[in-house]
This record gives C-alpha cells, structure tokens and sequence, in this order.
C-alpha cells in the first residue's frame, strides 16, 4: 500500500516515519522545498526524540522517501493523507487553505481510486467540505477523518501506541473503512484501538479532547491565583485532587498558561465552531480567557519583585520551547514573557537546550542565547524558569547564587524547593504556592 503524507511538518514526519515502520511504503510531501532538501539529505528539520533514528532506519530500508512533487507523489497514491497546518485566522477561526488546497490537488493528480485522510486538525463540517471539493474527480477520492492526538516530545510513542485511533468514516464507505483498517492494523494488533464514527463527530471529538485538556490547565491556574490570596499551596490540592481516580492527575499542573500550537488554536476554533451554529461555549471562553491573561503572570511577578521598573535589568530564562523535548515555539509562554520584558526595557539572556536556532529567527539578537545556562544565570538579576527540561530539575543553586547579581528565582512550574531555596539566601517565588 503506498501512503503519500502531504506536510512534513512535526505531525506529517512523525506519522509517515511511523507508517513506514510498520512496513508501509511512504512518500513524505511538502511544498517547503528546503525542508524537503533538508530530509533528502539525511537532516531533521525538527527535534523529536527517536524520530532521527526512525527515519534513517526507513529510508534505507527504502521504505520512506521525501519529495517536493505533491502531484507526482500523490499520482502514486492509495492513501493520500493531509497533515498541512491550520493556523488560527485573525477572527479565531483554523485556516483551512491549506487544507482546500490539498483536496484539489488530490482530485486533480489521483491516478486510481484512493481514500484522502484528515489527520489535520480541522473544524465540524470539513469533511463534507472536502467531499465536495474532490466531487466529479476523474477517479473517486474518499473523504476520512482521522484526527491526530500524538504529543510533540512523546509523539512516536504516541504514534506507535496510541490511546485510541479516532476513524471517522461514512457508514456506506466500505471502501475506505477496509482500507483505513488495513492501514492501522499493525498498531492494532494486541487490542482494537480504532474508534469507529462518522467524520463530524470524529473533527469534534479532537477539538473536545485538547478543549478539556485546556480546561483542566486553566482551571488549576485559575485556581493558583486563589491559593495565593488565601495561602494555600497548589501543589497540595493538585495531588489532593488529582488523586481521585474519577479526576486523575495528569493535566493539573499550574504554570506560566498552555502554549503549543495545539491548545490555542484549537480552543478558539471550537468557540468559533460553537458560535457559527449559534452556541456560545462559554467554559470554552472562559478556558480561552483566563490563559491569556495567566499568560501574563510571570511578567507580573517579575516586575512586583522589581517594584515595578525592570529597566536594564537583566533577566535569564530557563526554558523558550513551549514544552519540553521539542523546539517548538508556538505560542509559548516564555515568548510571552520575553515581548514584555523587551517592551519594559529589560535585558533577556536565555537558554534552552534545543530551541535556539528557532528563538534566532524570532529574536535575532534582541535576545541574548547564551549555550550554557549556568552562564545564562551569570549576572542576572532574576532566573526564571519557564519550560521544564530536565537539566533545569535539579542545578548546583550554589552555583548560580555565586554568579547572579541578585539571588531571585521565579519558578514558573513549581519543580523546585521553595523551602529549602528560602532557607539558602534566594527570595523564591513560584504559581500558587508557599514553598513548602
Ligand atoms: N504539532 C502537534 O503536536 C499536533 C498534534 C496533533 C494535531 N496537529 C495538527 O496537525 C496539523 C499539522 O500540524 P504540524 O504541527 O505538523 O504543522 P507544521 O507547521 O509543523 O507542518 C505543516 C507542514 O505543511 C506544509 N504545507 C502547507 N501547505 C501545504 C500544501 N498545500 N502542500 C503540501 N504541504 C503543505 C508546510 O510547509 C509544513 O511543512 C495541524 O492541523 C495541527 O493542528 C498537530
């Protein structure tokens, strides 16, 4: 069966990475040639743990390949997927001319009757758009959704074993249901995971899924807000919470707000979603809300610890990806962080371990990136730690109190002691909690 990935960005890499490892034959598309230049010479255009040695194995195995040529690759095709961005619109609504354009393209290039996959996320209602978009093609094209929920960080994991696969299908579509079953049968052979419903449900169902992953972010930030006015610890009530098996732990954590370039986007698109059909979703709203003013929270902070004048002070920052184990950096709370801390005048130094040739081409050198971060701390007036990497878990504090101008740690994800950090010198501060 030969699968042609249209976008190679870090869901279309990791999935047709994953498909060829499952003895699928794939062609990786992309209308960004030097990214495709980039892969054709053996170069990852992103950082994703394993996905280098996963794609090595593949292409001399001859079983992956990277082209330039979206009609040629998709002329090849059984399986077409779309894996091109939907980016937020200026109205909060996903831009799906990317989207548009590959469903053309598919009508126009398909040489045989294939099946066009959506694993981009993409609002209710798409699917039949597409449909109509590939109508009186030369060789029938059927419309899938098939929503992807793999993490960046985690994602081959999550592609190679993932919680559920969502397969959105016309019940009449015997077609495509037999070839969408045939495709995933290697990931599906100790137990079922593919979920069966029609394609408007399954659309809906990924922007639900990151919504109540957001919803769960918001709320506990919200939440944090309120500890700190009534002096409790977040920290406490998140495992006191979190414990109970009907609410579970993950997701729970208060922090700097969601970034990505998932949450955000998806959030907005389903209260866009919502309010085309008349429905204000308002916990959506609410979600939405408060993670942009949360966003705010450690420039706030910041300029309280600094009464208010962050002039020519010099702020190091642990962390710029939005997450850990990636280079993404859309919308990530440290770039959030860093616009108002130029805006104020402030001098940033900033490190992290995999982002930097990204935070260049945001920053130039506006922003000091500095490859150590002992030397990112050096003469700082406050360190703060926005992203998680696991180096930052657990620093010689020692160290850092000898180099920085003034020994004041913000902790934008509550990983160190505030207890012990009071008790060597440093004024700590982190979200939500007292610092036990
Ligand atoms: N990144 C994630 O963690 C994640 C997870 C689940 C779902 N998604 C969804 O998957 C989709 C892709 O996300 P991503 O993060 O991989 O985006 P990305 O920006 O990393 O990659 C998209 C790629 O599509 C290419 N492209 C755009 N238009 C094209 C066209 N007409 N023909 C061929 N290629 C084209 C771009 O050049 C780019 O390389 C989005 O809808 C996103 O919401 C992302």
């Amino acid at each position: 069966m030969k699968i042609v990935m249209i976008g190679s960005g870090y869901v279309g890499l990791v999935s047709g990475a994953g498909f060829s490892e499952t003895g699928h034959d794939v062609i990786c598309a992309d209308i960004d040639k030097s990214k495709i230049e980039r892969l054709q010479r053996g170069e990852i255009p992103i950082f994703e743990p394993g996905l280098d040695s996963m794609v090595a194995r593949n292409v001399a195995a001859g079983r992956l390949s990277f082209s330039n040529d979206v009609a040629g690759s998709i002329a090849q095709a059984h399986i077409v997927f779309c894996a091109v961005g939907t980016p937020m619109r200026a109205d909060g609504a996903a831009d799906l001319s990317a989207v548009d354009a590959v469903a053309l393209e598919v009508a126009k290039s398909a040489t045989r009757e294939c099946v066009l996959v959506m694993k981009s996320t993409v609002p209710v209602g798409t699917n039949a758009r597409v449909r109509r978009l590939v109508e009186g093609a030369k060789h029938t094209v059927h419309a899938v959704s098939n929503p992807e929920f793999l993490k960046e960080g985690d994602a081959i994991g999550d592609f190679m074993r993932p919680d559920r696969i969502v397969v959105g299908v016309a019940p009449e579509d015997a077609f495509a249901r037999d070839l969408m079953a045939r495709l995933y049968h290697p990931l599906n052979l100790d137990q079922d995971r593919i979920v069966w419903m029609d394609p408007a449900s399954a659309e809906l169902t990924k922007y639900v899924a990151n919504t109540m992953l957001a919803m769960r972010i918001s709320f506990m930030n919200e939440i944090s807000v309120l500890c700190e006015k009534v002096g409790a610890d977040v920290h406490h009530v998140r495992h006191g919470v979190g414990s109970d098996a009907r609410i579970g732990p993950k997701f729970l954590y208060a922090g700097p707000g969601y970034g990505g370039s998932c949450f955000p986007k998806d959030v907005s698109a389903l209260i866009h979603t919502g309010r085309d059909h008349g429905v204000e979703l308002e916990l959506a709203v609410a979600t939405d809300q408060i993670n942009r003013r949360h966003k705010g929270v450690l420039f706030r902070k910041l300029r309280a610890l600094f009464d208010g004048d962050l002039r020519g002070k010099r702020i190091a920052v642990w962390g710029i990806a939005f997450k850990p184990r990636t280079d993404d950096l859309r919308e990530s709370p440290a770039l959030a962080l860093i616009d108002s801390l130029l805006a104020e005048g402030a001098k940033v130094a900033a490190h992290d371990p995999e982002a930097h040739a990204n935070a260049r081409a945001l920053y130039g050198d506006r922003v000091e990136l500095v490859d150590d971060p002992y030397a990112a701390a050096a003469n700082a007036d406050a360190l703060v730690l926005v992203t998680e990497w696991r180096p930052y878990q657990n620093p010689d504090f020692e160290r850092l109190k000898g180099s920085m101008r003034r020994a004041v740690l913000l902790d934008g994800r509550n990983i160190w002691s505030g207890y012990g950090l009071r008790k060597q010198g440093f004024l700590y501060e982190g979200i939500g909690v007292h610092g036990s």
